[in-house]
């Protein structure tokens, strides 16, 4: 059998748009999908792990997340270098763990960072705000979770932070700086043929999970038997 390299599968949307419970349920779902017969992916996926953008347990990430909870200001272009830097920081460990065969389903990646940075519209112009990213490995898939303006902040106020429920707002989330990332992320997904864009409003976790797992079904062959291929270049 040919050896065939893991999936890079990203979830990106607005706040509360349910990423992370969905990233969750699809690393479970892949790493119990039987690997040969009925309901299985033909062998294809045979292991998944969750990765999580900003990542806050490194040097880097802790800065982030200091900003990210208004304990301390950082110049914008700064701020979206960390997040970019916070990325390439962990290149090495994410080629080797496709290379291994696991997939990888990362909860936001340089979308993210390239959405939230141009929002602030101030200073930051869209083709500056790439360049920071361009190389990275290249995702499979980018499945887009997105909700309306109203279910949004319904949302924000429930937030799990360690297995406890905590209830502080996060510096970007606002509804009016929300709507303005989520036509951004409108730029970048024009033009890509791996992006998906599934509407989550009103909508049960199960539907949407069931939505998101069909996609990557239709798509891991022809996925996993490509080079991964190299963001923005
Ligand atoms: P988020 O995934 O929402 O973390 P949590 O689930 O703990 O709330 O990420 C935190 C915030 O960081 C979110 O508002 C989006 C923002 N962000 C950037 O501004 N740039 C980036 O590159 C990334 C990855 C996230
Ligand atoms: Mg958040």
């Amino acid at each position: 059998m040919i050896k065939r390299r893991g999936m890079l599968i990203v979830l990106e949307g607005c706040d509360g748009c349910g990423k992370s419970t969905q990233a969750r349920k699809l690393v479970d779902a892949l790493n119990t999908t039987p690997r040969e017969g009925e309901g299985s992916l033909g062998g294809h996926v045979t292991h998944a792990e969750l990765w999580k953008f900003p990542n806050r347990d490194t040097a880097i990430g802790r800065l982030i997340d200091e900003y990210l909870q208004n304990k301390c200001e950082m110049e914008d272009h700064a701020i979206h270098l960390l997040f970019a830097a916070n990325r390439w920081e962990m290149v090495p460990c994410l080629l080797e763990t496709l290379e291994k065969g696991i997939s990888v389903i990362m909860d936001r990646y340089a979308f993210s960072g390239l959405a939230f940075s141009a929002a602030k519209k101030k200073k930051l112009g869209f083709q500056w705000c790439k360049i920071a990213d361009q190389g990275l490995p290249r995702p499979d898939l980018v499945l887009y979770l997105s909700l309306s303006s109203l279910e949004m902040e319904a949302r924000w106020n429930k937030k799990e932070r360690d297995g406890t429920m905590v209830y502080i707002r996060e510096r970007y989330e606002k509804v009016a700086f929300q709507n303005q990332v989520q036509a951004e992320y409108g730029k970048l997904m024009m033009g890509e043929d791996n992006w998906h864009v599934i509407e989550v409003n009103n909508k049960s976790i199960e539907v949407i999970h069931r939505n998101l797992l069909n996609i990557i079904k239709d798509n891991v062959k022809i996925s996993t038997e490509k080079v991964i291929g190299k963001l923005w270049l």
